[in-house]
């Protein structure tokens, strides 16, 4: 059995994006040059997950496996599940239940992007922790607009509000969290909220009250970006593209942290570089080779 497995959750229908959204779905738009769903997915593999429950509308379940395959391009094993009816983020963790088997999780929504300086020992001390969960809160200006986490003089957490009115912290509770092996199991005794959805938020609750739930508080200078509307769409866009083009080092680019990571060798790489090497994204993978 894998210690910890990865669930992504790319369900929903996007309808804060319409036009663009009625036929393609939110997670496939392009956030520069690269599909929305590449960044959490590579967010799962810095973690160093290498098996990954992908879980869609079961519309959108072909194109994403049509994009992905099973994962064994990038060294990694993806399997898939469909949300028939946007019913909460918790309802992925009973979606996933048979596939999580008893492992940990870390579970990432599918149109979450971070980014920034020393993410990696972050992931990998959530991944090392065998027993509660661990959330990751970001300082933003509008935290209304998100589950928002009140934390005390030392940094613990005290409540967990989702979208509250009168917000008491600028604490959003981003779309990534940590699961020790009971979260479906946890997840199975939640009730679903007023806008009838099993709350991930109502989870963390439980876990925090068990007095078993950190925050790790993601620093200023760290991008958390979600693309959720027209605006944030367009600014996640041009983030990346100033970074990269700026440092010609790609964020988000999956084959290269599976060939970094070492699950692929240079000649995988090189394969999947073909049919691509006459486009930037192509030629960018060959460059690695020459490191
Ligand atoms: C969801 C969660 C919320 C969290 C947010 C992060 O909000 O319910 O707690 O802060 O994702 O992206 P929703 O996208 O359902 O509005």
């Amino acid at each position: 059995m894998t210690a910890i497995k990865g669930i992504l959750l790319a369900g929903g229908t996007g309808s804060r994006l319409y036009p663009l959204t009625s036929v393609i779905t939110k997670q496939m738009l392009p956030v520069y040059d690269k599909p929305l769903l590449y960044y959490p997915l590579a967010t799962l593999m810095l973690a160093g997950i290498r098996d990954i429950l992908i879980i869609t509308t079961p519309e959108e379940q072909p194109s994403y496996q049509r994009l992905l395959g099973d994962g064994g391009q990038f060294g990694i094993s993806l399997s898939y599940a469909t949300q028939p009816s946007p019913n909460g983020i918790a309802e992925a963790l009973l979606i996933g239940r048979s596939f999580l088997a008893g492992a940990r999780v870390m579970l990432i929504l599918g149109d979450n992007i971070f980014f920034g300086h020393g993410l990696q020992p972050v992931l990998h001390a959530a991944r090392e922790k065998t027993h509660g969960a661990t959330i990751f809160g970001y300082w933003v200006s509008d935290p209304e607009r998100f589950g928002v986490v009140d934390l005390d003089a030392d940094g613990n957490p005290t409540a967990i509000t989702e979208k509250p009115d009168n917000p008491r912290s600028h604490y959003a509770v981003t779309g990534l969290y940590s699961y020790d092996h009971r979260a479906s199991e946890l997840a199975a005794e939640l009730t679903p909220s007023a806008r009838g959805e099993l709350e991930i938020t109502d989870l963390n609750c439980r876990y925090l009250e068990r007095g078993e739930l950190s925050v790790h508080r993601l620093q200023r200078g760290f991008a958390w970006l979600d693309a959720g509307t027209p605006d944030a769409l367009l600014d996640a866009a041009n983030y990346v593209a100033t970074l990269e083009r700026r440092q010609g080092l790609k964020i988000g680019c999956v084959e290269e942290i599976a060939w970094r990571a070492g699950w692929i060798d240079d000649h995988d790489l090189e394969r999947l570089s073909a049919p691509i090497r006459d486009v930037d994204y192509g030629r960018y993978l060959l460059k690695l080779l020459d490191e």
